[in-house]
């Protein structure tokens, strides 16, 4: 497992720009052997924040889109057009602007979907979408104030299962109902990056940089087995010790 990397920049809308970028790059990267890029998305403000950066980026057309697999880290168990879906957020984000192959593209069920509203049964269904053997290039993470990442809080159930994907009830953040990834999981990623702005996030940084427990403080648990980054503005590396200054792309 990899020790976290921690890259600063001034602000969130460098921080998104900058990640657009990363992402862009690393994508390129898993298709130069003709390899499909596999990654998992996250919601939030950060999370589609990046997404959106991406448009714009003039790097964005150097991506075979049909070639990217996109999996989500954890979706809200809400009916498919509810606003709140990670997964409706991303296409009016990026995916509905590049030429991506729909069979790549892996939303987790809606409660308005073939399960109806058995949250447990989709969560098994993304399961087996994941497999057995998942592997993942990229596995991009909000944070909450409070240390959680996908839809996985502190002293939940979720924190401790080791199943691969779970039913999440009772959600401190709304809407209450989800479907998360667990950490085990998310660790099969290559390279895990926890993409976060705002000082509200500053101390949940610092405690996971600081070697906090996953039990705790979940995203400590989020860590690629060749590369974690922490990719910050200013105001959530706020906490961090030292001087921290924004730095350039690495
Ligand atoms: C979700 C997200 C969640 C999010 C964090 C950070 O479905 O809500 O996956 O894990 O990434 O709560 O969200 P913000 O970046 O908006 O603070």
């Amino acid at each position: 497992m990899s020790s976290p990397e921690v890259v600063i920049y001034s602000d969130a809308e460098e921080l998104a720009k900058a990640t657009g970028e990363r992402l862009l790059t690393t994508l390129i990267q898993a298709q130069a052997d003709g390899s499909t890029a596999r990654i998992v998305l996250t919601g939030g403000g950060s999370g589609i924040g990046l997404l959106a950066a991406i448009t714009s980026l003039p790097a964005r057309d150097e991506v075979d889109w049909a070639r990217v697999e996109f999996f989500w880290g954890d979706e809200r168990f809400v009916p498919a057009s509810d606003p709140q879906r990670n997964d409706l957020q991303a296409r009016e984000a990026l995916l509905d602007s590049v030429p991506i192959d729909p069979a790549l593209v892996h939303p987790m069920a809606a409660s308005d979907g073939e399960f109806g509203s058995d949250v447990d049964a989709a969560a098994a269904a993304y399961a087996e979408i994941i497999g057995d053997q998942p592997s993942f290039d990229v596995v991009m993470l909000g944070i909450g104030p409070e240390g959680h990442v996908a839809s996985i809080f502190p002293d939940s159930p979720a924190v401790h299962d080791d199943r691969t994907v779970v039913a999440v009830r009772d959600c401190p953040k709304p809407p209450p109902t989800r479907i998360s990834l667990t950490l085990p999981t998310i660790r099969t990623a290559s390279e895990v990056w926890i993409v976060t702005a705002g000082e509200g996030k500053a101390q949940a940084v610092a405690t996971a940089l600081a070697g906090a427990g996953e039990v705790s403080l979940p995203a400590a648990g989020a860590v690629g087995t060749s590369r974690t980054l922490y990719l910050l503005d200013q105001a959530a590396a706020g906490e961090l010790a030292g001087d921290p200054a924004p730095a350039g792309h690495s």
